[in-house]
């Protein structure tokens, strides 16, 4: 199947299902006639109708009519929505994204393609990071179709699920962090005199070109050696993260995040 026959159906039109249709509608991946999307509220459906150009439709319907189902309702709505796609057709491929269900949880209902993806939210911008486990080994088919939708977003990682939850703590919960570390950069600048604006995008800006440095040349502690000039401004500042054992502090964070997501999946 081209992806571009392909229909496509998002069950739950929130916040990052929306973000996926929007990148993949820009990439024109697909066509508007060919995506339908079904939520609780009919005053928001209509609305997001308008705004998005597509239609809404019945559950019955989405789940007869789309080759590929996007999951995107809350992790506590889960159960419900899946006991109503229970018994659908097995040939219909699903992508859900919802944080902390297990991939026996959706097997007790279906027995689809599946492939569970841990997005996140700088997907908004075309530099998300989305994580992918699949239920079983999947078909070429499922697999270069996933890949091709979520390519759109940013970048693809295919781990098994074992490793979900260090995935939120590393790049599913990361934009949090990395938004706390921005903010403080900027309030320091604030504080000595740039207007907070400008001290936002040069923080900002700092953050964004060094990632892409990083996934350039791939060696950190190269990057690091080449910029540190002996007793030079960024040694300086090494030194005092080095001090302060901001990288080890760092791992914490990753950890508590990490922790929260195993909990959240065991009460799920
Ligand atoms: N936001 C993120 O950055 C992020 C990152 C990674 C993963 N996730 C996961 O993505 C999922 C969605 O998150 P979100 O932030 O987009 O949540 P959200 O904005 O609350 O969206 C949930 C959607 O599900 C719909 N819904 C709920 N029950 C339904 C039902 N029975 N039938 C049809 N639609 C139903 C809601 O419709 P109404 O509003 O009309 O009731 C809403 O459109 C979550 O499971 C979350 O764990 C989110």
């Amino acid at each position: 199947m081209k992806i571009s026959e392909m229909h496509l159906g998002f069950l739950g039109f929130g916040h990052m299902a929306q973000v996926i249709f929007q990148a993949i509608d820009h990439a024109k991946l697909i066509p508007r006639s060919q995506v339908s999307f079904i939520r609780r509220d009919p005053q928001k459906m209509r609305e997001n109708e308008k705004t998005f150009g597509i239609t809404s439709t019945s559950l019955e319907r989405l789940l007869k009519t789309s080759d590929l189902i996007i999951l995107g309702v809350r992790p506590h709505q889960a159960k419900e929505v899946l006991s109503q796609m229970k018994g659908m057709d097995p040939a219909k491929m699903v992508v859900t994204m919802l944080s902390g269900i297990h991939i026996a949880t959706y097997r007790k209902y279906l027995k689809n393609p599946l492939v569970r993806v841990m997005p996140n939210t700088a997907s908004e911008v075309g530099m998300g990071m989305s994580v992918f486990s699949y239920a079983d080994a999947p078909s070429e088919v499922f697999r270069s179709l996933t890949h091709l939708l979520f390519s759109c977003m940013g970048e693809v990682i295919e781990l098994p699920e074992a490793m979900m939850d260090i995935s939120v703590g590393i790049s599913g919960s990361g934009p949090g962090f990395v938004f706390r570390l921005i903010e403080a950069a900027a309030r320091e600048g604030e504080k000595r005199g740039i207007p907070y604006k400008d001290a936002l995008t040069m923080a900002a800006q700092t953050f964004m070109g060094a990632g892409k440095l990083v996934l350039k040349k791939g060696n950190v502690q190269n990057l690091l050696l080449q910029i540190a000039t002996p007793n030079g401004t960024t040694e300086a500042g090494l030194k005092k993260m080095s001090e302060l054992k901001i990288d080890e502090h760092y791992r914490e964070v990753i950890s508590a995040a990490t922790k929260r997501s195993k909990e959240l999946s065991e009460e799920s």
